[in-house]
């Protein structure tokens, strides 16, 4: 059966894609995960929902004669989903020869080994920190790149440009870079969602451990900004969607409607919701009244940004379906599940 070889696949935005492509039930799924940001309990949560137990080789995606042994033992590979990368802003300007090295090499990696293998289909896992801070919105592809505002950033801006100097090098593979805004949420099930090994930068799972008491508080960063309420904006997109987004990107490719062989496009609702907006949401779907306070701002954070993603339906028939309250509301129950669960391990 033909198979997609997802990296990160144990990883928030991998497994759900994993679980989406079981779903439609097309093609076989593999992934390769050395569990460097992400649990292996998530290949029994991805066999809860979808029924279908993941092949995960956990091997690191920078050695490259190990993606090869993988390419070899599977030679039904028709497509490769990147998701493999570390991705903690901070984390990365306090260790940016790691991000470099880690990025780049398993990005280089898995470009070589498809054009290795006769693999002709790969889709990249971007972020819309490529835009950095811009004050024309909402972005579109077309909205210039310019510096990121952190090492994380700049490998993924660096890495579309290494696919798209590789993909002009040779006519054996095409790819698509996919630029994520912010997302956020879980599985409808409440099986599955982010279980990050690190302690979470981001907004959302630090709000539900904030609710569930596994966190004191919630600092809000900065409440000062040019925008409605003073907090700063972003374009918010349930991970489903994403997930889904990914699948429509891998059979745009598959049934050769890319009009050329390296394409952008942004992932996003259009809609931007702030800081204050996505706990009020929060607080209405869970019930819970969440426990913050206004801080300083946090170094490199932009104010604004949300997606104008027409290329995305024009070009994959996609839109975003799930707007924040849904977001919310799955991240709520998974959180509850995970606590749960967690707490039976314990016992
Ligand atoms: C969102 C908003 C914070 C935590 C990053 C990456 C992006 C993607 C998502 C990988 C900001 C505020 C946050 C907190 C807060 N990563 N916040 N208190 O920085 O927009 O995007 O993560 O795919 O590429 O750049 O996401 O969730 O960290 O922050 O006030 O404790 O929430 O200031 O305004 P961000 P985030």
């Amino acid at each position: 059966m033909p198979t997609v070889l997802i990296t990160g696949g144990c990883g928030y935005i991998g497994s759900h894609t994993a679980i989406e492509l079981m779903k439609v039930g097309k093609l076989d799924v593999i992934s390769i995960d050395n569990h460097h940001n992400s649990s292996p309990e998530a290949i029994d949560r991805i066999e809860a929902i979808a029924g279908k137990r993941m092949k995960n080789y956990a091997i690191d995606a920078c050695d490259r004669a190990a993606v090869q042994e993988v390419f070899e033992a599977h030679p039904d590979i028709v497509g490769v989903i990147h998701f493999a990368a570390y991705k903690a802003v901070g984390e990365s300007v306090e260790k940016p020869l790691e991000y470099y090295h880690n990025n780049f090499e398993s990005l280089v990696n898995m470009l070589a080994a498809c054009e290795a293998n006769g693999v002709e289909n790969f889709i990249f896992s971007s972020s819309c920190t490529v835009y950095g801070d811009i004050d024309k919105l909402p972005v579109t592809e077309e909205t210039p790149t310019t510096e990121a505002a952190s090492p994380y950033g700049n490998t993924k801006l660096v890495g579309e440009r290494i696919i798209q100097d590789f993909i002009k090098s040779t006519d054996k593979v095409k790819a698509i870079a996919l630029r994520y805004f912010n997302p956020v949420g879980a599985d409808e099930s409440g099986l599955n969602g982010e279980d990050p090994i690190n302690a979470p930068n981001n907004l959302v799972p630090f709000i539900t451990r904030v609710a569930s008491g596994l966190l004191p508080q919630l600092t809000v960063f900065g409440g000062d900004y040019p925008t409605r309420d003073g907090t700063c904006i972003r374009d918010y997109i349930h991970v489903t969607d994403i997930s889904i987004a990914h699948i429509n990107a891998l059979d745009y490719l598959l049934d050769g409607k890319n009009s050329s062989n390296y394409e952008r496009l942004n992932l996003g609702s259009g809609n931007g919701v702030s800081v204050l907006e996505a706990i009020n949401a929060f607080e209405e779907v869970s019930g819970v009244k969440l426990n913050y306070v206004i801080g300083d701002r946090r170094p490199g954070d932009v104010t604004q940004i949300y997606s104008d993603s027409s290329l995305a339906k024009e070009k994959l028939g996609w839109v975003a379906g799930r707007g924040i309250s849904e977001m919310m509301a799955s991240a709520w129950k998974w959180q509850l599940n995970l606590n749960e669960s967690r707490a039976a391990q314990e016992a």
